[in-house]
């Protein structure tokens, strides 16, 4: 498998600019949010979201200053999402380094996160396409909702698979769905190529989420930047955990573990889970489920012109489903 740098290295140059432009974009006269925001930033991240705008971008008339334009909003709004998700979530640590609500505390991270959002609006104004912003805003509201009903369902074992899909449609997948459909409505390719990126991007997003899911549960904190089992702590029952739960034999010990983790607020061990959930077969299940939208989202590519674009979002989608970082 390729690494994701061998993917970027043909973009190298405009994924610089882009780089960039996002340090000049989270600029404050403000010290605090300076320092907050340029801290997260510096913790580095894949930037998988500008790279879709890029790749998605080049099946129109693509312009750097334009995707510019589109992929630093993008990647903005991920990362005030991330600000806020570590509040809900509770995490000391993301990208290896200390959550700004670890390192400061949840109300600066508050308004780190509406600050982040709010230069991501300025940014976008540049790009005078209404749809544009219509597309963003609606996905941003979904992903609020997203998060919210992960709230909402912190701890209930007895959710459904639809319940978990329909969430992480919302938190994650939605945005990736964006970022391939924007960057191509940013360089005016036509309609139907930029419905089948967004369709594209819609099932690797479901990917993502399932794989980022799956690296909670047996990714080492290395690897993933945090200590494995957040989730479960937390009491995000994921789709490996909904898998094991239905198990007749794993299910009590499973639904006993959950209880004795939410009496102490996630302050205990969650190994014993963490077992429990990787000798089921619920890892291989939601492996199999993701490689149905993987599936998908190669199949969505088919009719698109066979440009190096088309060749890069392929190889960008078997990082995502095999990565382990
Ligand atoms: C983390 O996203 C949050 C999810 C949607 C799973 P990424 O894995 O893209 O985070 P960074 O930007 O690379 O740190
Ligand atoms: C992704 O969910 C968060 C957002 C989409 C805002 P996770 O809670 O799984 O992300 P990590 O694991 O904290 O990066
Ligand atoms: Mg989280
Ligand atoms: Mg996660």
């Amino acid at each position: 498998m390729k690494n994701l740098m061998d993917i970027y290295t043909r973009k190298k140059k405009d994924i610089a600019a882009i780089e960039k432009e996002l340090e000049e974009s989270i600029h404050a006269d403000h010290s605090m949010l300076r320092d907050t925001s340029l801290h997260l930033l510096k913790a580095g991240g894949k930037r998988i979201r500008p790279v879709f705008v890029l790749l998605s971008g080049e099946f129109g008339d693509y312009q750097l200053q334009t995707m510019k334009h589109v992929a630093v909003p993008l990647e903005l709004i991920h990362m005030a999402s991330l600000v806020h998700d570590d509040v809900i979530d509770d995490a000391n640590t993301r990208r290896g380094q200390l959550t700004v609500r670890s390192k400061w505390d949840n109300r600066i991270a508050m308004f780190t996160g509406d600050f982040i959002f709010a230069k991501a609006l300025g940014v976008i104004t540049e790009i005078p396409n209404p749809t544009v912003h219509q597309i963003m805003s609606k996905a941003i509201v979904e992903m609020s909702i997203g998060e919210m009903e992960q709230i909402r369902f912190f701890f209930h074992a007895d959710q459904t698979i639809r319940d978990y899909l329909l969430r992480i449609r919302r938190k994650t997948a939605l945005l990736i769905a964006i970022s391939c459909q924007l960057g191509a409505v940013a360089a005016n390719a036509p309609d139907w190529i930029s419905n089948k990126l967004y369709t594209f991007g819609y099932n690797i997003g479901m990917v993502f989420q399932i794989r980022d899911d799956i690296l909670d549960l047996i990714g080492t904190e290395k690897q993933i930047g945090k200590p494995p089992g957040s989730d479960v702590k937390q009491g995000n029952i994921t789709l490996p955990v909904l898998f094991a739960l239905e198990d007749r034999s794993l299910r009590p010990h499973i639904l006993t573990e959950l209880e004795r983790i939410q009496e102490a607020d996630g302050q205990t061990e969650v190994s014993k889970l963490l077992d429990m959930i990787r000798s089921s077969d619920g890892i291989q299940r939601a492996d199999a489920l993701s490689q149905k939208y993987m599936d998908k989202a190669i199949a969505s590519l088919d009719k698109l012109p066979d440009i190096q674009a088309k060749k890069d979002l392929i190889e960008v989608a078997y990082f995502i489903s095999n990565r382990s970082y």
